[in-house]
């Protein structure tokens, strides 16, 4: 059969299996679709950034590695800043108390047409900040309350519904992965359930649920919210496959990879037309992922000749109030859903805002690590104020960057 054929029948293949089952843990794992080589117009090999082995993971080593762990435990112990200001916010926060009531865990979400998922939402908020509550004060009673919600959650939830479930997936499921991983790795903890026959568990809902039936890499900020959460999940399970192919969606992919998202030369983004809220938060979930792949000993943050920051810079300063130079064509995948493609750049949700919080962890990563000069992100920094409690959309970022992703 002719190549473009076989592939356009592989692609109806995984369209209809998407869009017809329902995800449940007793599903039997669906194919990812190939993402294909963009050769010379990216110019990366990605296959020096992949796994060879389970045991080339780094752990912890998710947002936070061991050291990105002890950075932040001593800036806070030292009274360092920003770590000690910052710190005083955090752990006055309602989600990083001990005594934080646990709102599920329940067995069926959706997200999409019908939008249920809250109790969720706050949870896996509760458990990672509580994660590192423990690992700053080393209190027991915050590694007590984020083992009850992963165990609670991770036995229960068996089915996630909606034709959004994959950005259910990807930022509540990362949000309660990165718990995860602090709590094995530097606490002991052992979800229960755990045995050779196979668990009942968090890891398998992770498996099944989280990393094989539900996460589709769709276009744009939307693809790249499961590239980041499958890189994620990747390192939890040891998943070498599944790793590798999230790393090679960050390079090649052409409508969710960093090539895709961010103009070369302006570093406009493929979506600064549609409205500056996706424009921003797609910036969030590129850096998120590659930070897990920094943890994992790759430098993405440096690729195209630092192309991430190039898009952080240019929606920075057009959020700021400055003019930019925008390119009709360049857009996303699939902008026809989205009213797209646009004439004009678009001046909704145009600002800066800390319920935005990505600004920290781009300014700490390039400016205050690798002292390179960023004149907008830094305007940005100044401009957003303290990145602490997210009101709305709490799922949508980590934030409090001036604690966990500070240098
Ligand atoms: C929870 O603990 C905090 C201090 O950590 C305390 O101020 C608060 O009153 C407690 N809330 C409940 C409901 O016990
Ligand atoms: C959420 O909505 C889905 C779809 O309607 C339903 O199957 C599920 O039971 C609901 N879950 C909760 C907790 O309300
Ligand atoms: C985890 O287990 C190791 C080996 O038994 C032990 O040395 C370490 O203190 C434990 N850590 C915690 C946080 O319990
Ligand atoms: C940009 O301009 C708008 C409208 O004049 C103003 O409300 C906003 O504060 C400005 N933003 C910045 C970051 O200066
Ligand atoms: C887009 O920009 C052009 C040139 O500035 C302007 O003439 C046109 O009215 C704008 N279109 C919309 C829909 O704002």
């Amino acid at each position: 059969m002719p190549t473009p054929w076989r592939s356009f029948m592989i692609w109806t293949l995984v369209v209809l299996l998407v869009t017809r089952s329902k995800a449940k843990t007793q599903d039997i794992p669906s194919i990812y679709g190939p993402i294909q080589q963009l050769g010379s117009e990216s110019t990366v090999d990605a296959g020096k950034y992949f796994k060879r082995k389970p045991s080339d993971f780094v752990h912890p080593g998710i947002w936070h590695s061991h050291d990105d762990l002890e950075r932040i435990r001593n800036g806070v112990l030292k009274n360092k800043e920003p770590w000690a200001s910052a710190y005083k916010e955090f752990s006055a926060d309602f989600y990083s108390q001990a005594n934080y009531t646990i709102q599920g865990p329940v067995a069926y979400l959706s997200r999409g047409a019908v939008n249920n998922y809250t109790t969720f939402t706050n949870d896996v908020r509760a458990a990672w900040q509580n994660a590192l509550m423990w690992y700053i004060t080393k209190d027991r009673a915050h590694w007590q309350l984020t083992s009850d919600i992963l165990n609670g959650w991770g036995s229960t939830l068996t089915d996630i519904v909606g034709i959004d479930r994959s950005l259910l997936i990807g930022l509540e499921g990362d949000l309660f992965v990165n718990a995860a991983e602090i709590m094995r790795w530097e606490g002991n903890w052992t979800e229960s359930g755990a045995s050779w026959t196979g668990g009942s568990g968090f890891s398998n809902q992770l498996y099944w649920l989280f990393s094989r039936q539900s996460a589709v890499i769709g276009q744009a900020n939307y693809g790249m919210v499961s590239i980041k959460s499958l890189l994620s999940f990747a390192v939890y399970l040891d998943d070498v496959d599944l790793y590798n192919y999230a790393i090679n969606a960050y390079i090649n992919g052409r409508c969710a990879g960093v090539f895709s998202l961010y103009e070369p030369s302006t570093g406009q983004s493929s979506e600064s037309g549609r409205d500056q809220s996706h424009a921003t938060s797609g910036i969030g979930w590129t850096v998120l992922a590659a930070k897990t792949a920094q943890t994992q000993g790759s430098d993405l943050f440096s690729l195209g000749n630092n192309l991430l920051l190039k898009g952080a810079e240019y929606t920075a300063k057009y959020n700021l109030n400055y003019t930019v130079d925008y390119d009709p064509d360049w857009y996303r995948c699939e902008a026809v859903l989205v009213n797209g493609p646009w004439a004009n750049i678009s001046e909704e949700d145009r600002g800066v805002t800390n319920q935005r919080p990505i600004w920290d962890m781009i300014y700490y990563e390039y400016v205050v690590k690798r002292g390179i000069h960023a004149p907008y992100t830094t305007e940005a920094v100044t401009k957003e104020g303290f990145e602490g409690r997210v009101y709305k959309n709490v799922d949508d970022l980590p934030s409090w960057g001036s604690l966990v992703f500070a240098y």
